[in-house]
């Protein structure tokens, strides 16, 4: 609705604008039109006093936008021309540059012509450019006048109108920004919006779990075969560890919403951080039956770095490699030195990720939508994590991805930041 009235009011308003640059721009070409007619006709009239002859009744044609034909009939000399036109015109302001020709009024060839420039003033009237002395045989002429640069002239004069569609440019270029900002905004809420609906569910899970199996113990007692009462309690813990592991994930999005991370950086070895992560999800590896080859070639893995937060960006890159396997997850990470730094490589053999998304995945929400099929949960903010962690050690993350085919992200991390 906004884009839309917007569009039109402001269509509306360029619309107008424009009307009216051209009503002025005519009107001040009629106004320069008349001045030349009334100047030329002027000079027509002292000439033929000259040669004491009456006047024709239309003695001045304009020829086209810029150029302007006397028609005297009579005897001009060119010394006499230049000064009436000099005259006449800085009269009436006319200050604009112009050139003019004497014609023969019988063939209509050239028999003089001269330019004059803008800056003529009273005091140089009678300074020529040319040879004003050229005398024409005796016979009849006609003379014409051009002015080159009319156009220019008008626009000059419309000082106020450039002004105003300036000031129209600005505006129009001023709402192009808060549209631009307001549907930024409005993406962000859409998304902000979506992570609480999936928070929500995603908490309420482990809640109803542990409140069926607290329940269950509750009210049974001591009667439960004590083989029942372990099943239960395994649940509570378990699914109290899920709960933990999703408040995690909400206070690391409030840690990325800090403007400054607080990093504590100290002598870390990658190598341990990848095997500590890998720690985190062997259990649900081994549940799934999955797969981990580890090729760790770099010879010198001790870097500056905040070892909790690169430990949670790692697990959340492996976390990611095995909910986007379908099938058992099968995971190869790699590490070698390159240029005074270490290259970490995470791949699998899962879902992949399409060309056009891949560019998305590292915002902060952004989950690649599959249709209305919500079989792998998440909030979106696990890779936006890892994205804020790496560039906080100066370091760089890219991924190589084909769809059905795996993914594979690599990071680069310099030896000190
Ligand atoms: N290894 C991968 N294979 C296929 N798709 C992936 C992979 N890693 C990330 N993605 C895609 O990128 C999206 C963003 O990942 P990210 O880790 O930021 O969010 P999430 O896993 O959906 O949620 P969270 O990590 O916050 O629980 C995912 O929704 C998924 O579609
Ligand atoms: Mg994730």
């Amino acid at each position: 609705m906004i884009i839309v009235l917007a569009t039109f009011s402001l269509g509306g308003l360029v619309t107008v604008q424009l009307f009216w640059l051209n009503k002025a721009f005519k009107a001040e070409e009629k106004e320069f039109n008349f001045s030349v007619q009334v100047a030329l006709s002027n000079t027509v009239q002292h000439l033929l006093e000259k040669a004491d002859l009456t006047a024709t009744p239309k003695p001045i044609k304009q020829l086209a936008s810029s150029s302007f034909l006397a028609e005297v009939n009579a005897p001009v000399k060119a010394q006499e021309l230049d000064t009436l036109l000099k005259y006449e015109f800085s009269r009436r302001h006319l200050t604009i540059p112009y050139e003019y020709g004497i014609l023969n009024a019988e063939d209509d060839t050239l028999m003089f012509g001269n330019y004059v420039p803008a800056t003529f003033k009273k005091q140089n009237l009678l300074e020529n450019q040319a040879d004003l002395t050229t005398t024409t045989p005796p016979g009849h002429y006609n003379f014409v006048v051009v002015f080159p640069d009319k156009n220019t002239h008008i626009f000059n004069e419309m000082q106020f109108w450039i002004l105003s569609t300036i000031v129209l440019l600005v505006v129009i270029v001023f709402f192009g920004y808060t549209l631009y900002s307001i549907l930024q905004e409005k993406r962000l809420s859409e998304l902000k919006a979506d992570f609480i609906n999936n928070m929500t569910h995603e908490l309420q899970t482990p809640i109803t779990n542990i409140a069926i199996a607290s329940e269950v113990l509750k009210n049974s007692g001591a009667n439960l075969p004590s083989a029942k009462t372990q099943r239960y309690h395994e649940i509570i813990f378990q699914e109290n560890e899920r709960l933990k592991e999703q408040v995690e994930r909400v206070l690391q999005m409030a840690e990325l919403e800090k403007k400054e991370m607080a990093l504590t950086k100290t002598q870390t070895n990658v190598h341990q951080l990848l095997q500590d992560s890998l720690q985190r999800l062997s259990l649900r590896l081994q549940k799934r039956a999955g797969k981990v080859s580890c090729h760790l070639q770099a010879s010198q893995f001790t870097i500056q770095a905040d070892s909790m937060h690169l430990t949670n960006a790692l697990y959340n890159i492996l976390d990611n490699a095995e909910k986007y396997s379908p099938q058992s997850p099968e995971i190869q990470i790699s590490t070698r030195n390159y240029q005074k730094g270490i290259l970490i490589s995470i791949a699998d053999k899962g879902l992949g990720i399409r060309k056009e998304v891949q560019s998305y995945i590292f915002d902060t929400f952004y989950r690649v939508s599959t249709g209305n099929v919500h079989n792998v949960r998440g909030f979106g903010l696990g890779l936006s994590y890892v994205k804020t962690i790496i560039h906080a050690h100066q370091g760089s993350i890219w991924v190589n991805s084909q769809e059905n085919q795996g993914s594979c992200f690599e990071l680069y991390l310099p030896f000190r930041a």
